[in-house]
């Protein structure tokens, strides 16, 4: 959607920039239109960030983060330009378009559709706090450590095993079983044939609400109390409002927490994000079962520059190391790789080792490259012919790099490799040069 520049000057001019700080900062009046506090953009104890009202305008001398409304609710808020600028009309009044029929349609049934997730987390929450049937999955988090707290947080529940409970209790709401087919909560008996009835998704299941970055819930996992009752995990299809490659699993919970620690902690699994948070480390994320992608990225960037993941040690987890790396250089955010010995994944290491040991594991996770450079070793050895395979194979990445960063690379792996750095700037220089030649070939 394309916001027109009359609409933005107005939302720049109507909408008072010591108003929307000042719900997320405590402003102290420094004179002359002027107001200070602390930067919710990097830690800090004593106020550099400012607000100047006569200018409508943020200015942080700590960080030198700085701009206009649009700009600061973008950067608190993980916010595209056009999700701020809708937040921003909303709050004032302000309409951005008059909609067309169809988009007015589109725009009622998208608040549909969150409205019958919200409601369906409420049913789900429910299930597992109360009654006999959640007994079960009470009990199951209750061997996983999960506290009371966790549970409510992040508003875990139960689906009961039944196919149509949930479409009942809806019923009775007046939302019809189209409205949660489209939600991805149930599917049609026969997709040619609506009428014939629906059925519920996820059955006998303990089910996690995925939220967006706003904190509306748009999809489910489900996942087995079992072993033998089918796959470990059930999700919800991708709908209207749910996007996988767009979606962090945590994001608003962790969004605060990722800005001031300028870092986010990238895991796998729904489990290892609720495990991390309860022990404190509150700037986990984890993606929704699918690979990182770099929509992914593009949202955690004006959040945070570095990223510390925790891969399996497997071979498909160090496949995904490798991917993510590309794409992290891709996104020109620093990647770090946090180690967990031989526990599984971080949910079975802090239940072994407990949160100092992880806290320890962080401060030791090694950048992204170095782990490269370790394995490439491994594999080619140290010859001159193998440092020759290495470097070759380290171009690629060298390629994606900047400026300073691509500068302290190519030392990294110079120093290493024990050869001179302007071998490896010749062959990057070659490399691409040839690239290019074969790039303009017809
Ligand atoms: P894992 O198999 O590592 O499971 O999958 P987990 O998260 O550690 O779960 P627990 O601790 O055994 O309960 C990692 C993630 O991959 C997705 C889920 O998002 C899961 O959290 N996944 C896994 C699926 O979507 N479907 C599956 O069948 C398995
Ligand atoms: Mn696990």
């Amino acid at each position: 959607m394309a916001i027109s520049r009359e609409i933005i000057e107005e939302i720049r001019s109507r909408v008072s920039i010591y108003d929307v700080v000042s719900q997320s900062v405590r402003l102290q009046p420094s004179g002359n239109g002027r107001f200070k506090g602390l930067c919710p953009f990097h830690q800090e104890d004593t106020p550099s960030f400012t607000v100047t009202t006569t200018q409508n305008m943020f200015y942080c001398f700590g960080c030198t983060m700085g701009g206009d409304v649009f700009k600061f609710t973008m950067h608190l808020k993980g916010l595209s330009f056009v999700e701020a600028a809708q937040e921003l009309a909303d709050s004032a009044g302000i309409v951005i378009k008059k909609l067309n029929k169809k988009e007015t349609l589109r725009l009622t049934r998208k608040q549909k559709l969150y409205k019958v997730c919200a409601l369906a987390a409420e049913y789900f929450s429910n299930n597992l706090q109360v009654g006999t049937a959640g007994a079960f999955a009470r009990d199951y988090l209750a061997s996983r450590d999960l506290s009371k707290e966790s549970i409510l947080n992040f508003q875990l529940g139960y689906a009961k095993d039944s196919y149509d409970d949930l479409l009942n209790f809806m019923h009775k709401r007046s939302i019809p079983a189209d409205l949660v087919v489209s939600a991805g909560l149930a599917r049609y008996r026969d997709i040619d044939r609506p009428s014939k009835g629906s059925y519920s998704l996820f059955r006998n299941r303990l089910i996690i609400p995925i939220r967006d970055a706003r904190g509306r819930i748009i999809a489910f996992g489900g996942r087995r109390l079992k072993e033998d009752q089918g796959p470990k995990y059930i999700n919800s299809p991708e709908t209207d409002i749910y996007k996988k490659s767009k979606t962090l699993y945590g994001l608003s919970f962790a969004r605060s927490v990722i800005q001031k620690e300028n870092r986010a902690l990238l895991v796998e699994g729904y489990f290892d994000l609720i495990a991390m948070h309860q022990a404190g480390f509150k700037e986990a994320i984890a993606t929704c079962g699918t690979a990182l992608t770099l929509e992914n990225l593009h949202i955690l960037r004006p959040l945070a520059k570095r990223v510390f993941t925790v891969f399996d040690s497997d071979e498909a987890g160090q496949k995904a190391a490798v991917n993510s790396y590309a794409l992290m250089l891709e996104a020109q955010i620093s990647s770090f790789q946090i180690s967990l010995g031989k526990a599984k994944d971080p949910d079975d290491f802090i239940k072994e080792h407990g949160a100092e040991k992880f806290q320890l594991q962080i401060e030791s996770a090694e950048p992204m490259l170095v782990l490269k450079i370790k394995s490439l070793a491994k594999k080619h050895g140290l010859s001159p012919s193998g440092k020759n395979q290495m470097i070759e194979e380290l171009l690629p990445f060298l390629r994606k790099m900047k400026g300073v960063t691509r500068d302290a690379s190519i030392s990294e792996i110079a120093s290493r490799l024990a050869v001179n750095e302007n071998l490896i700037r010749e062959l990057l220089d070659k490399n691409s040069s040839q690239q290019e030649a074969i790039r303009k070939t017809p």
